[in-house]
């Protein structure tokens, strides 16, 4: 296997950094900056993670039998990392039920879609993984490059999100690489017709449940008709305008010779060492009013 077909850098590490996140106090119920909308999208995301984490760690280990050692090694850091990430966002749920949200609407749509792809058998799981990891990649990427997505975010929840959001930029080539590897008897047109057709599906399935599940929240805090696409809307497409500020990133996927460290973005994790550390001390958090 040559580097050109695995450009995962030589020299990159997953750490899992096994952190916990708000057990000393309660979460304010908009805990995002006290704004319905951003509290809503990032509780959206977060509702899907320990299901859709799972599927991905479950879809990836189908294929570790053989695998080379370096990938076998990666595949290890990858699964122990979602794994935490699981058990957090579970917990960072139970926080949000305690707030007042029901997010079992929102939990049993992830549900439904994971039955359908497991349908139709491990190497389109393994690309829906793949196609859902380069979302959870850039996503991250956009995320620690620009404080103003967590901007007036609650200290220790914008940590949460910012410890998933390094350690998903350590491991954003594993799915990638274990497709490659998976695959590698394919034809290359073949490769790339399957992973563009899956992409398509997952980002239609993505923005439609993410926006759904976003104002069936923001619905739970009487938000609702225009008011609530609008906010919505503004917020995800104008400013901060997370879905717009990754477009570019998404397209990249559909070249060719696409790869996940075609850009290589640990210097991202710099500027949160005290988080990407793992050492950081347990500061007090304020208990909400
Ligand atoms: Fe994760
Ligand atoms: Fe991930």
């Amino acid at each position: 296997m040559t580097a050109t077909i695995l450009p995962t850098p030589a020299d990159l590490s997953i750490t899992p950094r096994d952190r916990r996140f708000g057990r000393d106090a309660a979460t304010p119920r908009l805990w995002h900056g006290g704004r319905v909308e951003a509290t809503a999208i990032y509780n959206a995301l977060s509702a899907t993670f320990p299901i859709g984490e799972a599927y991905f760690v479950e879809s990836v280990r189908k294929f570790r039998e053989g695998a080379p050692p370096k990938l076998a090694e990666e595949i290890k850091g990858f699964t122990t990392q979602e794994a935490i990430h699981s058990r957090e966002h579970d917990a960072f749920n139970k926080r949000a039920a305690d707030a007042g949200y029901d997010l079992s609407k929102l939990e049993a749509q992830v549900e439904k879609r994971l039955a359908v792809a497991r349908e139709r058998g491990p190497y389109a799981n393994l690309a829906a993984t793949m196609a859902l990891e380069h979302f959870t990649a850039i996503l991250a990427h956009q995320l620690l490059a620009n404080p103003q997505h967590l901007k007036g975010a609650e200290p220790e929840t914008a940590d949460l999100w910012r410890w998933h959001a390094i350690e998903e930029i350590e491991h954003k080539g594993v799915a990638y690489d274990t497709w490659l590897w998976a695959t590698r008897d394919w034809p290359r047109f073949k490769r790339w017709k399957v992973k563009t057709k899956v992409m398509m599906y997952v980002t239609r399935n993505f923005v439609v449940d993410r926006t759904a599940g976003s104002l069936e929240l923001m619905r739970q805090d009487g938000v609702i008709g225009l008011k609530a696409w609008w906010l919505l809307l503004a917020y995800l497409w104008v400013r901060p305008g997370m879905f717009r500020k990754i477009a570019g990133a998404w397209l990249k996927f559909f070249l060719p010779l696409f790869h996940p460290w075609n850009e290589d973005d640990r210097h991202l994790l710099g500027a949160y060492a005290r988080i990407a550390s793992g050492t950081e001390p347990k500061r007090k958090v304020r208990r909400a009013a």
